[in-house]
């Protein structure tokens, strides 16, 4: 299929975190549906080889580093993509950490930077878009399943991604009738770079972790990346404010003692 026949053709998307994992592979895959890209990373070098990869397959992408605790971060972005597309029709609010340590060894300082990356970020980017769009458009929020559900040393980080639900709640229905929509995936465990030194510590490793997720194994970026993509269309026009969960059926199940914790 050619990316003008793409469900993204004629659009021009923002993706925050597109230098690894969740946020390259949704470049990508709007890319081969026909949008046109920015591609923003804390890490320059990250944000580039995204761009250069989608660049080398015969996709547009623009490559824009910044922090995106920073709102001037936001404001590059939007500038980015209306100046070199002349439109903004869609943003993925990805870029995020997860910063794990229990509850009372969180000092102020970690407690804040997750904030500011995760939620704070994603509030930036919702207000960035949302001005960006006065006929309309679509937003993806990246929650979690830790904002649904608690993992002991994730409380600063399910806090944030339980915030980034509410936000993008509340972002649905204030400018629904401005034509945006706004929804935001809450992906189960996805094998990125991410996530590696997490399952890497689990007793038993990969392979003890799988064994405790209903599908039996992690996610692929790739597999997010088209439910993003999803969203991000028309194909999703009456989906607004809505959490879709994409973990592999492990929230779907009852959290009871069981002897076989599988
Ligand atoms: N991988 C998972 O299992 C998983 C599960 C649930 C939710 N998520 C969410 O998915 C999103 C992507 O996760 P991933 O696993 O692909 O991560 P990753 O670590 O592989 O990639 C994240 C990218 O974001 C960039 N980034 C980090 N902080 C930034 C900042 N302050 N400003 C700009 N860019 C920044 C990094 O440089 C990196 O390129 C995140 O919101 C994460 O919380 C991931």
């Amino acid at each position: 299929m050619s990316p003008a026949a793409g469900i993204l053709a004629g659009g021009a998307v923002v993706i925050t975190g597109a230098g690894s994992g969740i946020g390259q592979a949704t470049a990508r895959v709007c890319a081969r549906e026909g949008a046109a890209l920015v591609v923003g990373d804390l890490d320059a070098a990250r944000a580039a080889e995204t761009a250069q990869g989608i660049a080398r397959a015969g996709g547009r992408a623009v490559p824009i580093a910044g922090d995106v605790a920073d709102s001037a971060t936001h404001a590059a972005l939007a500038e980015a993509c209306l100046a070199e597309f002349g439109t903004l029709s869609g943003w993925v609010n990805n870029a995020a950490f997860a910063g794990g340590s229990a509850l009372v060894d969180t000092d102020d300082e970690a407690w804040q930077r997750v904030q500011a990356v995760t939620l704070g970020g994603t509030f930036q980017g919702c207000r960035r878009a949302i001005a960006a769009m006065p006929g309309g458009g679509a937003i993806v929020n990246i929650a979690s399943g830790a904002g649904l559900g608690a993992e002991p040393g994730l409380s600063a980080y399910g806090a944030a991604k339980a915030g980034v639900i509410a936000l993008t709640r509340s972002a649905a229905v204030e400018y629904a009738a401005q034509g945006v929509r706004v929804n935001c995936l809450a992906p189960g465990p996805i094998d990125t770079p991410g996530l590696a030194g997490w399952v890497d510590a689990f007793p038993g490793g990969r392979a003890g972790f799988e064994a405790q997720i209903p599908q039996r194994r992690l996610g692929r970026p790739e597999e997010m990346a088209e439910t993003i993509a999803f969203l991000l269309s028309s194909r999703a026009s009456y989906i607004n404010g809505a959490v879709l969960v994409a973990d592999g059926g492990i929230h779907a199940r009852l959290a009871s003692p069981r002897p076989d914790p599988s």
